[in-house]
């Protein structure tokens, strides 16, 4: 598999500039394989030699490598630790500071399920402990239709099976194809384009300046192979505030463990301090 998969890399540099070499060697055998199986291909050659006559295969693959599948509230534990200790933490520590402010990144954030699951999680939170802090929320993808749904606000069903029903209530309206989320909770949401491989900048250009008291960034590391996963943690090392947390993916805690400058902070809950 290591030399079709070589003769694919190059082939897609070649011929569509596009470099896939960037993604995770165990990802790409898989995706491939998948195409090799879809297309009834009696080898991986022959689907070599399918992309190279078969634009429409070629932009197929493309799409494959690129997983948008996302929930609300996906990760129950991360959220309920975000709920139990990080937010008290955040407001306790913001209400000292002047500009009241606790600025937060959802990095990867696919159609808005995480950055309005946050939203949620902290317009009920303020809501409980009569607390007034702003929370300013960031959110980025690297796909344009991916942040157009997110704006609309529009889910299925589906996206919503760990919702608590008190919050499905309080923040959406169903009608027969879906719901869709409220004005209040989307204007809470600053949603932009910003590729985290990206060389110019460490953090999103509309957040000006970075300095993040928690950075949300799950399910997106595990795809990238290892050097552009590290190069990805260090934007997110130097975009947070010493105190700040960093959240990732179930799948990707020995990623960040093994990227040395972040300390686990509650086994096995895929939550970071800087160490
Ligand atoms: C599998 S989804 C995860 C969504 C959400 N974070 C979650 O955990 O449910 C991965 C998202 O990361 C985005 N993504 C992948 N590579 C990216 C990059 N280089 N820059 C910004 N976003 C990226 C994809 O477009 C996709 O929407």
């Amino acid at each position: 598999m290591r030399n079709i998969l070589h003769k694919i890399e190059t082939f897609f540099q070649e011929r569509y500039e596009r470099d896939i070499s960037i993604y995770a060697e165990s990802f790409l055998d898989t995706t491939i394989n998948e195409r090799v199986v879809a297309t009834a291909s009696k080898t991986a050659d022959d689907y070599l030699a399918l992309l190279e006559s078969n634009k429409d295969e070629a932009s197929l693959l493309l799409d494959s490598l690129t997983n948008a599948y996302s929930e609300f509230f996906r990760n129950p534990l991360t959220f309920a630790l975000l709920e139990q200790f990080i937010l008290p933490k955040l407001t306790n520590e913001n209400s000292k500071l002047p500009s009241g402010e606790i600025r937060v990144w959802s990095a990867g954030c696919s159609a808005g399920q995480e950055p309005y699951s946050l939203a949620m999680l902290t317009d009920h939170f303020k809501t409980t402990h009569l607390i007034n802090s702003r929370f300013r929320i960031f959110a980025t993808d690297i796909s344009t239709k991916q942040i157009e749904i997110a704006r609309q606000g529009f889910y299925d069903v589906k996206t919503l099976q760990n919702t608590r029903m008190s919050f499905i209530k309080k923040y959406f309206e169903e009608n027969k194809n879906g719901f869709l989320l409220h004005d209040g909770i989307k204007k809470q949401v600053d949603f932009s384009l910003f590729d985290l491989l990206n060389n110019g900048s460490s953090a999103p250009p509309a957040s000006i300046f970075g300095d993040f008291d928690l950075i949300m960034c799950s399910n997106v590391l595990f795809y990238y192979r290892p050097e552009i996963r590290k190069m990805i943690l260090s934007k997110f090392h130097r975009s947070l505030k010493s105190d700040g947390f960093f959240i990732t993916g179930e799948a990707e805690v020995s990623v960040v463990k093994s990227f040395g400058k972040f300390r686990q902070f509650a086994s096995p809950a895929p939550i970071f301090t800087k160490s």
